[in-house]
């Protein structure tokens, strides 16, 4: 469904929801995701319906994830680190502090 572009080969793994995930260093996770074929990253608190990446650029909080050690980020906006633990966000939204370097 997606395919990367670029030449950055080296990869990093990190875990979604108990899977081993390869990444691109550099990667951002909803990219890293999606491109190992994962849809879905949260689920909607009104209706419990599954959601997943729309904007990519930081503006519909769609791929809320939740990342152990940080709580609930973009996923969109999240660089993959090496051995970082992940899984989808669930409830309502309670964003905190986030440090862009
Ligand atoms: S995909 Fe829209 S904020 Fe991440």
């Amino acid at each position: 469904m997606f395919k990367r572009i670029g030449k950055n080969e080296q990869q990093v793994t990190f875990e979604f929801l108990h899977r081993t995930v390869i990444a691109r260093e550099g990667d951002t996770i909803a990219a890293a995701l999606l491109a190992a074929g994962i849809l879905e990253f949260r689920q909607a608190p009104e209706d419990q319906s599954r959601r997943g990446p729309y904007c990519m650029i930081g503006n519909c909080f769609e791929c809320l994830v939740q990342i152990e050690g940080l709580g609930s980020r973009q996923a969109c906006r999240e660089r993959v680190r090496n051995g970082m633990r992940v899984k989808p966000h669930r409830g309502r939204i309670e964003l905190e502090e986030h440090d862009e370097t």
